[in-house]
């Protein structure tokens, strides 16, 4: 199957380095905010992943986008999956988003760490019940021998545990991104789209503008 003509026109906006100045995390956040509220856009924190195991091979995967801060971001995880393993061993890692409505693209670069037990604690307990159940019953990336052996553990799980207080799974927990660059990309006619990169440098933020 040739995709050849699938082709789009991208001219909703444009995008200038004096609006990003140095701040890039509060640009990305107007970003985010503007791609949120937007109703063509249905989970506005969703972004991909990549990691790079210890055999040097990439793989990516979606996520859940749970807190921006100054310098990170914040996905949560099952660290014993096939991300939480190639962290463990490549902490490099790369997160992007794709807001196709607004045609931009942000990509982030960063060291992944693991968020500390409290932290982590906390988010759980926000998480509703049957989240709470489903962590602690998937052994996230390993292989099952059915799908109903899952809904046995999930459902057994479930009844052995009525009405009582969960506690997280030391292995699931959050990742945060300690960013070391950011891309921002808009699509513009012609092919000649807008993209700045920030990189943090001694501690201070420098923009650049790329090429298409
Ligand atoms: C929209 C969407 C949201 C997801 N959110 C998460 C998430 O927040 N955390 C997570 O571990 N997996 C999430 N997943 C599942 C991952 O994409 C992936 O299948 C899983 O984490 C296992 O990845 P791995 O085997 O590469 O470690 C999500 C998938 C989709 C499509």
């Amino acid at each position: 199957m040739k995709l050849f003509k699938h082709r789009r026109l991208y001219d909703k906006d444009s995008l200038s380095i004096d609006e990003i100045g140095n701040k890039p995390m509060k640009f990305f956040i107007k970003w985010f905010k503007e791609a949120d509220k937007f109703d063509k856009i249905i989970e506005a924190n969703a972004m991909t992943v990549s990691t790079v195991d210890k055999n040097d091979f990439p793989s990516s995967r979606v996520v859940l986008l749970k807190e921006i801060k100054d310098r990170s971001l914040i996905f949560f995880t099952n660290y014993k999956s096939k991300k939480g393993e190639a962290i463990k061993d490549n902490p490099n890692i790369c997160a992007s988003f794709y807001w196709p409505a607004l045609e931009r693209q942000v990509i982030f670069k960063g060291i992944a760490k693991k968020c500390s037990s409290n932290y982590s604690d906390a988010y759980f307990r926000s998480r509703p019940f049957n989240s709470q159940v489903a962590a602690i019953i998937s052994n996230q990336s390993q292989i099952i021998s059915s799908y109903n052996e899952l809904l046995r553990r999930y459902n057994e799980f479930l009844k052995e545990n009525k009405n009582s207080e969960l506690k997280r799974p030391v292995h699931w927990g959050g990742i945060e991104i300690l960013i070391d660059e950011i891309e921002f990309w808009q699509g513009r006619e012609n092919r000649l789209h807008n993209r700045v990169i920030c990189s943090l440098i001694k501690n201070k933020w420098v923009t650049k503008i790329l090429s298409p």
